[in-house]
């Protein structure tokens, strides 16, 4: 199997405060893989260590089997195409169509991860976007049953469509990896289950790989095969979600 993953030993500090203490795991192609872990345990912080956004301090992370520390600038932004980003809160840009805040997708980019290139991003329509960029992202839109809302403006969405939006701005990146920090964290229950699962799913379909974090320990299990816990910036668990004991995890962990 390749790793697509791979964290051996990280540890990453803000200041003089600890934050990951020694985290390796690793992720296979294809595989998905959730992380849990009450608030402060550090899985945004892992999250953005993968990313390259923040600098570990000791340790190796590779992504597709390259060490991103050692990756040049044009490296790093070709790394980073590669993997489509979902953050709790959507980000999408608001006064745009829902069709153009896909095709920003085909920039390779997010707009929260990459602040520099809101402003080029906010500027960016679907009338500039090539037609073939156009057919894709509706491909993409019609993958979360969202075809119908193509031209509607992205702030008149509700959160769960607004979610299945980004989810659909990751695949027009054709990525070989999705990694959310707590995809349905602002969704109520029902939106919430089912952009779990369209997420998922998608990401089986297409032989994505997928890490996603939660508070919700059934999306854990129920939408990964394998998970990981976290507690104060070490690695608790990490197992196959088929032999977890939900009840203990749930007395843990929830
Ligand atoms: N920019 C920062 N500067 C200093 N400390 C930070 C910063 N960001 C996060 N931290 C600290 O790092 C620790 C881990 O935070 P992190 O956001 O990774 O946790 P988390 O597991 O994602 O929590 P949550 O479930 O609340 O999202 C926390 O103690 C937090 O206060
Ligand atoms: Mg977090």
């Amino acid at each position: 199997m390749v790793a697509i993953v791979t964290a051996e030993d990280i540890a990453m500090s803000y200041g003089s405060t600890s934050i990951l203490k020694g985290v390796s795991f690793a992720l296979e192609a294809g595989e998905s893989l959730s992380l849990i872990g009450s608030n402060g345990a550090g899985k945004s912080t892992l999250i953005r260590c993968l990313l390259r956004l923040e600098p570990i301090t000791t340790g190796r992370i590779s992504l597709f089997g390259r060490e991103i520390q050692n990756l040049k600038p044009s490296e790093l932004r070709s790394t980073r195409c590669r993997v489509g980003v979902v953050f709790q809160r959507h980000n999408l840009v608001p006064r745009l169509s829902v069709l153009s805040n896909v095709v920003h997708g085909a920039l390779g980019r997010n707009t929260q991860t990459f602040g520099s290139m809101i402003s080029g991003i906010t500027l960016w329509s679907h009338i500039t976007a090539g037609s073939a960029h156009r057919e894709r992202a509706m491909e993409c839109l019609e993958r979360v049953n969202l075809a119908d809302l193509a031209h509607r403006r992205a702030d008149s969405l509700s959160g769960g469509q607004s979610q299945r939006v980004a989810i659909a701005r990751a695949l027009m990146q054709d990525p070989d990896l999705i990694i959310a920090d707590e995809p349905a964290a602002s969704l109520d229950p029902i939106a919430g289950e089912e952009v779990m699962g369209l997420f998922s799913e998608l990401c089986r379909e297409a032989g994505v790989s997928l890490i996603f974090s939660t508070h919700n320990i059934s999306h854990a299990v129920d939408f990964a095969d394998r998970m990981m816990a976290m507690k104060s910036g070490r690695m608790s668990i990490d197992c196959p979600t088929g032999s977890v004991d939900l009840k203990a995890l749930k007395a843990e962990y929830a």
